[in-house]
């Protein structure tokens, strides 16, 4: 990996072209990512984003966004800002391309991207197989020189279903090579889900316990204060189990339940990956009635603002069924994991945005202090907070100091941000320049989105029944009662992050 003397990692020069460049993703995670690699000194001179979308904007109106964007970003960005480039026009048109291909020319020899391309689909899912096709057509797919490189960083959630991931899978290998292909799932990118795998595998303590003997249940939680802002439109064509479930929460699910990888390489991590994802059981449809809950939020409160329901959001049908919120219980069929709960649940509107791994033990086996004595005594439960305030509490019990023998729990915590002066890169920063300098190491493999789909496929066909229920939520309140009432049944409660 291209490092600096002082250890910083340099994207060699590159043409970074954004499919999508008006959207969200572009505004909102991408372009402050960049900000801040080249603040990092991360990005040389030949660098230059190049956004294409359908929206009419010259060079300069989108210049202008950019800087929008990244309003906080230094001399050293605004400086590769002003020579990046815009191409208006639609996907399903030759001549796009066509001005395309002019202006990398272009910046090959006016700002030394090399011939060097990321092509990043940062638009509807549904672009990617026209976009896809077009490049092949065009000769946008295979490198100029033979040290030069062409990769695709294509988002989540990739495909709809099995049928059609498989379907988009063949779509791009008719144009490009496996080893050119990075389908990319920011979660993974995030330092404090990397964590997981040092707290798993470079501690002594915690792998030991890290199973079926002394963990009771594990709960997921990927909730968002935000709603669908002006993403209903896309929102509407996936909901939270495509947009969330399938993707980012099945991956944290992995990292946090797979087996130690021999090596912390592209093959060791993924193959240790998907390994896990096909332990995990396949829900019958009974089991998605009773075990898998689906709730869509209604006006409310958040943090002191009233909030309108999701019907009333932009783009959204008034009648529109897709669901801001899923809870269900997975089991994972495999020696570490038998009889295990994984409760894991996501939404949008909810109090407050928080990404958690909580694992609650097993208790002791015999508790010899009266049950006067320990009434504020919890099971113990390590938490690792994904986001935001990363970091991770152990909770235990301690004596309260006094005469009477009393214990009650205490959290023995640890901050990123006390730990290390320096603050951790942006998923979008890592995982941008990963793609730069071309290690895979952190996208997924087609194996393992295959298998993503397998897992959630069965809830995709159940729900398409009208009859199926969709609980709401007021906006602002952690979901549906019926997500509680699906603890509750186990005798346990979802921890409030
Ligand atoms: P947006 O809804 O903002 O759409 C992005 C752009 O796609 C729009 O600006 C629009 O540009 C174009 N577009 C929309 N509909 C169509 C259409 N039918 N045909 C052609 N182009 C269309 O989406 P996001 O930016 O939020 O998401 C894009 C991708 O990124 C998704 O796959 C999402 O899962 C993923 N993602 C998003 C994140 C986020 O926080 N937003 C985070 C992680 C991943 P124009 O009309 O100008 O062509
Ligand atoms: C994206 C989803 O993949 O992740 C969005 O499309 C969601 O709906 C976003 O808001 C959440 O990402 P983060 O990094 O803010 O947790």
């Amino acid at each position: 990996m291209a490092a600096d003397a002082a250890g910083r990692r340099k994207a060699p020069p590159t043409a970074l072209i954004v499919f999508g460049a008006s959207g969200d993703l572009t505004s909102r995670k991408l372009m402050p990512g960049l900000a801040s690699a080249a603040e990092r000194g991360s990005l040389v001179d030949g660098f230059a984003v190049v956004g294409v979308a359908r929206t009419e904007m010259d060079d300069e109106d989108f210049r202008q966004r950019v800087l929008e964007a990244t309003p906080d970003a230094g001399p050293a960005w605004r400086d590769m800002v002003a020579g990046f480039r815009y191409v208006a026009g639609d996907y399903a048109h030759d001549d796009t391309f066509d001005a395309l291909a002019k202006v990398l020319d272009e910046l090959d020899a006016s700002r030394g991207t090399s011939c060097n391309r990321v092509h990043y689909m940062a638009t509807v899912p549904s672009v990617v197989p026209p976009v896809v096709e077009a490049m092949g057509r065009h000769g946008m797919n295979r490198p100029k020189s033979e040290d030069g490189f062409v990769r695709i960083v294509i988002e989540k959630p990739f495909g709809r279903d099995l049928s059609s991931a498989r379907q988009l899978d063949q779509q791009v290998h008719a144009v490009f090579a496996e080893e050119q292909v990075y389908r990319i799932d920011h979660y993974l990118g995030k330092e404090t889900v990397q964590n997981v795998l040092a707290l798993r595998f470079a501690n002594a303590i915690f792998e030991p316990i890290w199973n079926r003997r002394y963990v009771d249940s594990v709960q997921i939680t990927v909730a968002e204060e935000l709603g669908v802002g002006h993403r209903g439109g896309f929102y509407e064509t996936a909901g939270a189990l495509r947009d969330i479930v399938q993707n980012h929460l099945l991956q944290v699910l992995a990292i946090t339940a797979m087996e130690p990888p021999a090596t912390i390489d592209p093959q060791g991590i993924r193959d240790e990956k998907v390994k896990l994802l096909r332990a995990v059981d396949i829900l019958t449809p009974d089991k998605v009635g009773n075990e898998v809950i689906r709730g869509q939020y209604v006006a409310g409160t958040v943090d002191g603002k009233e909030v309108v329901g999701y019907h009333d959001e932009e783009d959204v049908a008034r009648d529109s069924r897709t669901e801001t919120f899923m809870a269900a219980k997975l089991q994972i069929d495999n020696w570490r994991w038998a009889g295990v709960p994984f409760y894991i649940r996501t939404g949008k509107r909810l109090p407050h945005r928080v990404t958690e791994v909580a694992m609650e033990f097993k208790g002791v086996p015999h508790l010899p202090f009266a049950s006067s004595e320990t009434t504020g005594l919890h099971p113990n439960a390590l938490s690792v907070r994904i986001q935001p305030d990363e970091g991770i509490t152990l909770r235990f019990g301690a004596k309260v100091p006094g005469q009477a023998f009393t214990v009650r729990d205490v959290t023995m915590d640890f901050s990123y941000r006390e730990s290390f002066a320096e603050e951790p890169p942006d998923a979008y920063e890592r995982l941008l320049l990963d793609a730069m300098t071309g290690d895979p190491t952190l996208f997924i493999r087609s194996d393992e989105v295959e298998q993503a789909w397998r897992i959630v496929e069965p809830v995709l066909e159940a729900w398409q029944s009208p009859d199926v229920t969709l609980a709401t939520y007021p906006a602002g309140t952690w979901g549906p009662p019926e997500a509680d009432h699906l603890l509750e049944r186990d005798g346990r409660r979802w921890r409030e992050p």
